[in-house]
């Protein structure tokens, strides 16, 4: 076996955070190899990117995730004990759940929903004449799933509903403050959802059957319904993902305003679809992903023992010269012949959404993309004023300074 190349540092943390989604890359080249150790977080942990890596990291019988999460992204970011922390059969009874919401029909009615809602928000935003775009997309998307999922949201409510879940979200990668904050919001919104599952459960609310609140509501485990709090961190887990999507949104945005000439490469719903995958792959999201070593096994020489965590360099992947011709580049059409083995194009997770953790939303994370994509480069016309776009890539989750500011919004009607 070969020694894992190992950073002998006392401890890496400070360098994750002042180095942000480039930590791994770097340390990378630096090195030139694929795997190296390194004391984050006060854990030795082994460190791994590639497509290889990837396909390691799922491999159930090798990888597991219960001790994986650190305990203050389950306070902000997913919930306390949600499926993300779970393993084999009550991982896959959990995650059938959240799979039984994808259905064709069920999608298809997302996007009619999004198409009204952009709509809706379209005329809003031409009242304002100028909005920030990063805003704007956070309250449509959540008044989009609470539509979907059956939430009931006023309007009265839904702008600070969906600045709390964005608090939550941004929380993630936060210390001090910004992580505090997180925790604030998620306890209050964790409340909100779970007084409609209550409501649900108990016949004071109609739930339509189908609907991902109906769906949580009554999903059984061993004969037994969730506990109502965990049925709200599950049902949180469709809608503040979704509400996430807004990043991607922005993104999306910045890929129109800094290459203009795609604009009008969008005819088709495959460029549609090729233009959202690369906003998905080449601006940056998921950093990393964590998981622990079930128990010893050896992998190219490489010796990995029972309870180390491991992370995944995602946003390496994203990036990697093995899988992507001149990844620096942004180029929709790189998707028009690109073959998926499931774990050359990783930013929601790898494998088998159906059997491992990979995400189960990316059909709708891909379709929020499309339809505001779509939106923006054929109903509305604006100006993108003197702003501060750049995108911090220490700060984890990022996003362009501005959020990226319209102006003269008008609505072109065609
Ligand atoms: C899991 C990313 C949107 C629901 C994940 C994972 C990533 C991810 C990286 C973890 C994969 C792993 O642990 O191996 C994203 C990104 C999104 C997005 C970047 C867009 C901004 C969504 C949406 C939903 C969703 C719209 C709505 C259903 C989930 C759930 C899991 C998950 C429930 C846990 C799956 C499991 O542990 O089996 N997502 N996601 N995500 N995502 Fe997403």
């Amino acid at each position: 076996t070969k020694q894992i190349p190992e950073i002998k540092m006392i401890d890496n943390t400070v360098n994750v955070v002042t180095e942000g989604y480039n930590f791994v890359g770097k340390r990378m080249s630096q090195m030139d190899t694929d795997v190296f150790e390194a004391r984050i977080l006060g854990k030795k942990m082994i460190v791994m990117t590639g497509r290889d890596a990837a396909e390691l990291f799922y491999d159930e019988s090798k990888i597991k995730r219960e001790g994986a999460m650190p305990a203050r992204i389950q306070k902000t970011l997913f919930g306390v004990n949600g499926i993300h922390t779970k393993d084999g059969q009550k991982h896959k009874i959990r995650k059938a759940m959240f799979m039984s919401m994808m259905t064709e029909e069920r999608l298809a009615h997302l996007r009619t929903i999004l198409q009204e809602e952009w709509k809706r928000k379209g005329l809003e935003m031409q009242q304002k004449k100028r909005a920030v775009l990063f805003d704007e997309a956070e309250e449509l998307i959540l008044r989009a799933l609470c539509r979907w999922t059956g939430v009931p949201l006023t309007d009265a409510e839904s702008w600070r509903r969906a600045y709390e879940v964005g608090v939550m979200i941004d929380a993630a990668g936060g210390i001090g403050k910004r992580y505090r904050e997180g925790e604030k919001v998620r306890i209050k919104t964790e409340g909100w959802i779970q007084e409609v599952i209550e409501a649900v459960r108990d016949g004071r609310m109609k739930a339509e059957e189908g609907t991902p609140v109906h769906t949580v509501a009554f999903h059984e485990e061993e004969g037994e319904l969730l506990d109502a709090h965990m049925a709200a961190i599950e049902l949180l887990n469709v809608i503040r993902p979704a509400v996430a999507v807004a990043r991607f949104v922005a993104f999306a945005a910045l890929a129109l305003h800094d290459f203009p000439e795609w604009k009008n490469k969008l005819s088709t719903t495959k460029e549609l679809n090729n233009f959202a995958n690369e906003v998905r792959r080449f601006y940056p999201f998921t950093p990393f992903l964590p998981a622990v070593v079930k128990e010893d096994f050896e992998w190219k020489g490489y010796r990995f023992k029972e309870g180390r965590h491991v992370i995944l360099d995602v946003h390496g992947i994203n990036r990697d010269p093995r899988i992507w011709e001149k990844p620096e580049l942004f180029n929709p059409d790189r998707f028009h012949d690109f073959v998926d083995d499931r774990f050359n194009f990783i930013p929601q997770g790898g494998g088998d959404p159906e059997t491992g953790h990979r995400c189960p939303g990316e059909p709708i994370a891909v379709m929020i993309i499309e339809e505001s994509v779509r939106y923006l480069a054929e109903n509305l016309s604006y100006d993108v004023p003197e702003q501060d776009l750049t995108i911090n890539m220490v700060r984890m989750p990022t996003l362009p300074k501005d959020r990226f500011i319209l102006d003269n919004i008008k609505v072109t009607e065609r």
